[in-house]
């Protein structure tokens, strides 16, 4: 889930530092979230000012963005490949020395399985975040977009392995969040998650299942915006 806490400012900071990492001639991954969407204004705003990038955004909504501030977008399938990734985060574990160190939990606005998708694919992956993202352990339940016809049997083998699946609910309609690819979300507790690594593996491994929200070993980076200024996590 998303949190709600953190300032507006520090998301900020957070964006706009990514962003000057974007060089000229390159192609930028776009992720999703209020925390992202900093960093695609001030891109756009570089591309005002002369900056050459393409984009490829992650959501109906971060595509929505990068039209408006005048990002020339482009496709997946179109480019060899993506320099650099910015995405946002619902959780980033904290804890140097730990085998979780950097990874995430995405997925509180439903986009996370083309976020994935881009951010994999790029040679850098920053994510973006303010310190109310930063946690000790993943133990939020983790999003799973799961084809429509699966989701009564993916919420079983959920709890085969001991979670407890939540099927998303939309706030303004009625019946269940709908992805940006025409999916369902569930939302599966599993308390708190030791070996994040493992889940993620058991998870991508059911029938049914497009994508999860555990992003483990994908991050580079994270610039987490404070008060004052931005600290850099580099993995
Ligand atoms: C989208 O599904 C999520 O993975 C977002 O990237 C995440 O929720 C971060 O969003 P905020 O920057 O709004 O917290």
């Amino acid at each position: 889930m998303k949190t709600q806490g953190g300032s507006d400012a520090a998301k900020r900071r957070a964006g706009r530092r990514a962003a000057a990492d974007v060089e000229d001639g390159s192609v930028v991954g776009l992720g999703t979230g209020s925390t992202t969407a900093h960093a695609i204004e001030a891109v756009g705003e570089a591309v005002a000012d002369g900056l050459d990038v393409r984009g490829i955004p992650t959501s109906f909504q971060s595509r929505r963005l990068a039209l408006a501030v005048g990002i020339p977008l482009t496709d997946l399938d179109a480019v060899d490949r993506i320099d650099l990734a910015i995405d946002g985060a619902d959780r980033v574990v904290d804890a140097p020395g730990a085998d979780a160190h950097g990874a995430l939990l995405k997925g509180g606005g439903a986009a996370h399985a083309r976020e994935k998708l881009v951010d994999a694919a790029a040679d850098r992956f920053v994510v973006v975040a303010d310190p109310s993202k930063l946690v000790d352990a993943l133990g939020a339940p983790v999003p799973v977009e799961v084809l429509p016809a699966a989701h009564t049997v993916v919420a079983d083998r959920v709890r085969d392995l001991g979670g407890d699946p939540e099927l998303r609910a939309a706030d303004r309609k009625d019946g269940p969040v709908v992805t940006d690819n025409g999916n369902l979300v569930l939302d599966c507790d599993f308390g708190s998650i030791d070996d994040p690594a493992a889940l993620a593996a058991d998870l991508s491994a059911i029938p049914g299942v497009l994508e999860h929200g555990l992003f483990v070993d994908l991050a580079d980076a994270t610039y987490v915006g404070t008060d004052d200024g931005v600290e850099v996590r580099e993995y």
